[in-house]
């Protein structure tokens, strides 16, 4: 028997690869401030807020900059990664997450997004796929940002399952252990190697299946 009655997925990372968008608006950012910002930092901002991602790059770069001027600094990089993820489309959606989620719904499992940014609507609305979600939390929405459960908190809140009968989809360390500290499973998107304190890692929701979540 299934005790799992909810799926939480993580956007970037996860659903779509935002990460390549994230790290060009961040790279003309760092540029524009006379400095460079490698991909290899970029991983470093996985599942990490606008703000604290800003704080870091800064940090990086050497410069310091007043409150007043990081927020103009984090809107200017925001302008530049709308403009980028205006342009996604419906075959951006990783391989076999559409089906994943569909599979979730099909089998009576609950469906919530759980995600940092601020543009989540925008996206799932460019990638067609806002109908597959029973609950959407996002960064509008948490004042706490990963590892702390706040989000995912809210989305099983939101589709009315506990914390236990939950499991998380998530490709940053900091949300595996968000998912672990709210109390849930967390399966892991990406290299078990890194995500080390998840209940199971897999390459991309491809990989899953309403059979492997018996095992969690
Ligand atoms: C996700 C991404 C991060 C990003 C954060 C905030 O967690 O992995 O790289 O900084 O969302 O995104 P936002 O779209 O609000 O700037
Ligand atoms: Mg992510």
């Amino acid at each position: 028997m299934n005790s799992i009655k909810a799926c939480i997925f993580d956007l970037d990372g996860v659903i779509v690869d935002t990460a390549v968008y994230h790290y060009k608006a961040w790279k003309r950012l760092a540029n524009s401030l006379g400095f460079d910002f490698t991909e290899e930092q970029n991983e470093k901002l996985k599942g990490v807020s606008r703000v604290r991602s800003l704080e870091l790059i800064l940090q990086w770069g050497g410069i310091t900059k007043t409150a007043a001027e990081q927020e103009v600094l984090a809107t200017e990089k925001n302008t530049w990664y709308v403009e980028m993820i205006n342009h996604m489309k419906p075959d951006e959606i990783l391989p076999g997450a559409k089906e994943f989620v569909q599979s979730c719904r099909d089998a009576g499992i609950k469906t919530a997004l759980g995600s940092a940014s601020k543009n989540s609507m925008m996206i799932l609305e460019k990638i067609g796929i806002v109908d597959l979600f029973d609950a959407i939390i996002d960064g509008n929405k948490v004042s706490k940002a990963k590892p702390d459960p706040e989000v995912f908190l809210k989305g099983a809140e939101a589709v009315g399952v506990a914390p236990a009968d939950c499991v998380v989809f998530e490709d940053a360390i900091a949300g595996i252990q968000a998912a672990i500290a709210g109390g849930m499973k967390a399966v892991g998107i990406g290299s078990p190697e890194v995500l080390t304190e998840a209940n199971l890692v897999i390459s991309g929701l491809d990989k899953m299946s309403i059979e492997k979540l018996d095992e969690l």
